[in-house]
């Protein structure tokens, strides 16, 4: 299962928050987690559950546990209940919930809080979970975005990452979102073990052919406690070496910026800022989100809480009219300080350089001189990465913090 939750304070079972929170008009977005896959894929260690791992927790009723927590926030927030602007939902694989299920969590998103108009309302899709008839009832039901786990294009380095997906299939799926209406984005991963610059060239003109609105591209990252992990461990693979991994990003960015995308966060490219996602952008610049379902994190005018892990326990708490809060915490101003400048700095807009104090503003002109700070933007007064500097991306949060 995913790593342990953070430790923190204890959370009051009644959920409430204190008036300072409560006082918060930041926009308000939601993430559902569905903490649901057929198949685990060895790479990932994301809160979610195969049927043989659930125990006695059950999907059938999963819909309407969140249901009963999305009434217990609004009863929290009281008069500071406002409409959502993004909503996402995660997982896990949601699409493996039939569509009716995920319409029914929305729905009660906007019976108790409001979805507020032109919201961006993403669901993650397996491609091969979905078909033309289940995106239709999606975007029937008020869903804005498909974002597909595509991963790779090419077959060996699936295998690798436990993909089930055939790749042929994901033509099709996508054509069939965007004829329902909806837009569409792609996720892949680059540095699996064995995958060439060639294979990285593949899966990008594959990705690019498919004519979405917007692509995340993220490293492998091997975590602790995977079947990949393990995998590298005992020698059966090796792992992509760091130069080849920055080969891999250099060729995402020229390939992507040549068919007309632009970056807007160091993993994220868009066709227009109409198509960056929202509801991520919202996080990284610390808006107010509840997190529903299991092991899902919350923050609301400076508290931050997160849910208990297990599907099991979630639906114990939130049957039972308690708080599926597992602990929580409200971080000083030298923690956000510092949240701030790892979140800002991974963006195109940057940081201010007035929300850094004098040896930061020292640091960060050094790291001008150094190519990893855009020259341009600082004279304006921002903290851009550079081309190099987004390949060096946490060395430099690393000097600006340290
Ligand atoms: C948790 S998954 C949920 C989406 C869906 N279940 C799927 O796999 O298609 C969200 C995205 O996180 C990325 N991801 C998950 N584990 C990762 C890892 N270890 N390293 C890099 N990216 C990862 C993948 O690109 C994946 O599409
Ligand atoms: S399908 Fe997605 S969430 Fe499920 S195990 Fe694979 S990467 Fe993780």
């Amino acid at each position: 299962m995913a790593g342990p939750l953070p430790v923190g304070d204890p959370a009051p079972e009644d959920g409430h928050l204190p008036a300072s929170a409560l006082a918060s008009t930041s926009p308000l977005s939601a993430y559902i987690h569905v903490p649901y896959c057929r198949v685990r894929c060895g790479y990932c260690d994301f809160n979610t559950y195969t049927a043989s791992e659930l125990g006695d927790a059950r999907r059938d009723d999963y819909a309407s546990q969140v249901a009963r927590e999305i009434e217990f926030a609004a009863r929290v927030l009281g008069p500071s209940v406002r409409p959502f602007d993004t909503v996402f939902l995660g997982g896990g694989t949601p699409t493996l919930l039939p569509a009716a299920d995920l319409v029914t969590m929305l729905d009660a998103l906007r019976t108790r809080f409001g979805i507020a108009d032109g919201a961006e309302v993403t669901v993650e899709a397996n491609p091969d979970s979905v078909d033309a008839e289940y995106l239709h009832a999606l975007k029937a039901g008020g869903f804005t975005r498909v974002s597909f786990g595509v991963q790779s294009a090419v077959p060996h380095v699936l295998a690798t990452l436990d993909r089930t997906h055939d790749p042929e299939r994901v033509p099709e799926v996508v054509a069939s979102a965007k004829e329902a209406g909806l837009d569409t984005s792609i996720d892949l991963i680059y540095g699996t073990p064995g995958e060439s610059l060639d294979d990285w060239r593949q899966s990008l003109d594959f990705a690019l052919a498919l004519d979405t609105g917007h692509i995340s591209a993220y490293a492998l990252i091997v975590e602790e406690g995977t079947a990949l992990e393990r995998r590298i461990r005992r020698g059966e693979i090796e792992p992509t070496d760091d130069d080849l991994m920055a080969d891999m990003y250099e060729l995402a960015e020229s390939k992507l910026s040549e068919a007309g995308f632009r970056w807007y966060e160091v993993s994220n490219w868009a066709r227009s800022p109409r198509e960056q996602s929202r509801h991520n952008v919202a996080y990284w610049v610390n808006n107010d989100w509840w997190g529903f379902g299991p092991g899902a994190h919350s923050h609301v005018g400076g508290v931050r809480w997160w849910n208990v892990k297990h599907p099991h326990a979630y639906a114990q708490r939130v049957n039972s009219g308690v708080s599926p809060a597992a602990g929580r915490e409200t971080p000083d101003a030298q923690a956000r300080d510092l949240e701030e400048v790892l979140l800002r700095m991974r963006l195109a807009s940057g940081l201010p350089i007035n929300a850094v104090d004098a040896v930061r503003r020292a640091d960060a002109q050094a790291l001008v001189g150094e190519g990893l700070i855009d020259d341009i933007a600082y004279e304006a007064g921002n903290l851009v990465l550079t081309f190099r500097g987004r390949l060096l991306a946490d060395y430099v949060v690393r000097r600006l913090t340290d």
